[in-house]
């Protein structure tokens, strides 16, 4: 099974009732997917969570991140059992444009753990995927800052990168194949998706390459495809 993860960010097009849209054009896509043995995700603002789940109960959603707070008076944070609640299966955790301390990323991988919904912690650099893998959650997603939203992916620009980020990953998990290793930054077509397999990626995340699509089933469907070639 290979893991594509779209995160439509604060996206202004993918925003508000056009959030709907998006996850439509997921809803288009999931059947070509599934052949090509892909799970597809959305990951969405906060603010959309609670409805994208009511009106798209079969697209699975992610928050884009989560606080380590806990429910009851806790203002304003972004607490995983609401989260749950809302209709989130998972969160980003990490993300380069949202980064915070390891210590908050062990809690949060917990808390999820606790509420059976899916981690996906996002490192810059190999050093940081060996470090975060100690908290072992679903999925490691190595993203070059400097890459994000390019459009020159990293499995051509950095292919380096994913190769010792497996090899990171490895290093500390030793056999037990428990973290899943996705990449992102940059992916904007299906050769891309086929190097970042080649390369030992099990899964992609990916922004700007969908949502600035024209046509964004097409889009998914294609980059989809670069999994089963
Ligand atoms: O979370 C994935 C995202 O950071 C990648 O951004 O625009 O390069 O696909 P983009």
């Amino acid at each position: 099974m290979f893991h594509f993860i779209i995160n439509s960010k604060n996206y202004l097009e993918a925003s508000g009732p056009k959030a709907l849209k998006l996850a439509n054009a997921i809803e288009k896509a999931t059947p070509l997917a599934r052949q090509a043995n892909v799970k597809l995700y959305l990951a969405a603002p906060a603010f959309a969570i609670s409805e994208l789940s009511k009106t798209h109960p079969k697209v699975t959603i992610f928050a884009q991140h989560l606080d380590p707070q806990g429910p009851g008076s806790t203002t304003g944070y972004l607490v995983p059992e609401v989260a749950k609640m809302s209709g989130a299966r998972g969160s980003l955790l990490n993300h380069s444009e949202h980064r915070i301390p390891d210590k908050e990323i062990r809690e949060g991988v917990t808390a999820l753990k606790r509420l059976g919904m899916q981690s996906v912690v996002c490192a810059r650099d190999a050093e940081e995927v060996g470090r975060l893998a100690l908290f072992i959650p679903t999925f490691i997603a190595i993203e070059p800052p400097e890459l994000i939203g390019s459009g020159t992916s990293v499995s051509k620009a950095r292919p380096d990168l994913i190769t010792e980020s497996k090899n990171s990953l490895q290093k500390v998990l030793g056999d037990k194949r428990s973290t899943i290793l996705l990449c992102g930054a940059g992916i904007v077509d299906d050769v891309d998706v086929r190097r970042a397999k080649e390369l030992g990626a099990e899964g992609i995340l990916v922004a700007s390459g969908i949502i600035k699509a024209k046509n964004w089933v097409g889009k998914i469907r294609s980059l989809a495809l670069g999994f089963s070639s």
